[in-house]
């Protein structure tokens, strides 16, 4: 084209002024509207283990899952017998604090009969809090410091994992691991983590959402801290979250109290299986008394195909 003495610039010129236009208006338009490429769409189809809608009942039985789902020492079976265990009626009061990811407070989650019973039945069974890497475990104070206890599935236990379930409006390939209550003595805490792993692919699971719920915050500090998160414009959020200045000039983001009967739930996952880097949290020291949380993870499976 250089070569050809009859294109000269000013024609050039010319011609991108009417293609430039026509290309940003109609072509790439067009294109995207034929090929959608959007980044999370992309992500999703290279992830489609998390795509559930790929699998219907009839074809449960030709998959097979990497969870046990009848083995009751990491998750609880669907055996709910609802008739016999006669649950209360919900009467939670929810708030959506985020919606990406997805964060709900949840006022009056537990009752404080429930609560109290809880904590009264992991008396005797607390051992030190481990940590994990996903290869070895140990018991590390620098990290996390406190006592765990596994709680029977007995009926009070069976309710809260139907209320886990239905509030997550019964996900098909969700399963509610068994529950530890976690107690945090002064100086009790745990630092920054994720509940997830980012491991969904390869293990054909991880852990989906959270729900942190307080039993007993007859205590000074011990909030859960979301350094990334972004304090909420209203003051309504005050009544959950640590507001004033003393707190704020120590702890970066949002830092929820510790209050008796109230849960945050949050989803660890995108739908292609990636964490949320938002969900980084922990559980600030305890400065006096002492804090009981109830962690309810749910695990997120669902089968894959048998090759
Ligand atoms: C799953 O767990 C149940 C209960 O522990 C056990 O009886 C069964 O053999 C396990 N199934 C597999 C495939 O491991
Ligand atoms: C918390 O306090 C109880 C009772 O005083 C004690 O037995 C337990 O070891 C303490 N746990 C931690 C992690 O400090
Ligand atoms: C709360 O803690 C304080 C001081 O640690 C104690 O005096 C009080 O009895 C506790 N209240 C309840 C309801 O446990």
């Amino acid at each position: 084209m250089p070569n050809n003495p009859n294109i000269n610039l000013s024609t050039v010129i010319t011609w991108l002024f009417y293609l430039v236009p026509i290309y940003i208006f109609l072509i790439s338009p067009a294109l995207r509207i034929l090929s959608p490429s959007n980044e999370h769409q992309r992500q999703d189809a290279a992830n489609p283990i998390f795509d559930w809608s790929a699998f219907d009942d009839a074809d449960y039985d030709l998959l097979v899952s990497g969870l046990n789902v009848t083995d009751d020492s990491f998750i609880s079976p669907e055996d709910n017998d609802l008739d016999k265990l006669n649950c209360r009626e919900d009467d939670y009061r929810v708030h959506i604090f985020s919606y990406k990811p997805l964060i709900i407070y949840v006022e009056n989650f537990f009752r404080d009969a429930e609560a109290d019973y809880l904590v009264a039945v992991s008396g005797g069974k607390w051992s030190p809090s481990i940590i994990s890497d996903g290869t070895s475990v140990r018991v590390d104070p620098s990290v996390r410091r406190s006592d765990r206890a596994l709680l029977d599935r007995d009926n009070v236990v069976r309710c809260a994992e139907e209320r886990a379930r239905s509030f997550q409006g019964w996900r098909p390939w969700l399963y509610i691991e068994r529950m530890w209550t976690q107690r945090y003595n002064a100086s009790g805490h745990y630092r920054h983590h994720y509940d997830w792993r980012g491991s969904a692919a390869q293990r054909g699971g991880d852990r989906l959402s959270t729900f942190m719920v307080y039993l007993d915050a007859n205590c000074t500090g011990g909030g859960t801290n979301f350094p990334r998160l972004r304090m909420p414009r209203k003051s309504q959020w005050c009544r959950f979250i640590e507001c004033d200045d003393a707190h704020r000039d120590v702890y970066e983001g949002v830092t929820f109290k510790p209050i008796k009967g109230n849960a945050v739930f949050w989803e660890n996952l995108r739908p292609d299986g990636t964490g949320y880097p938002e969900t980084w949290h922990a559980a600030l020291p305890v400065l006096s008394g002492r804090k009981v949380g109830l962690n309810i993870w749910s695990w997120y499976q669902p089968p894959v195909r048998r090759v």
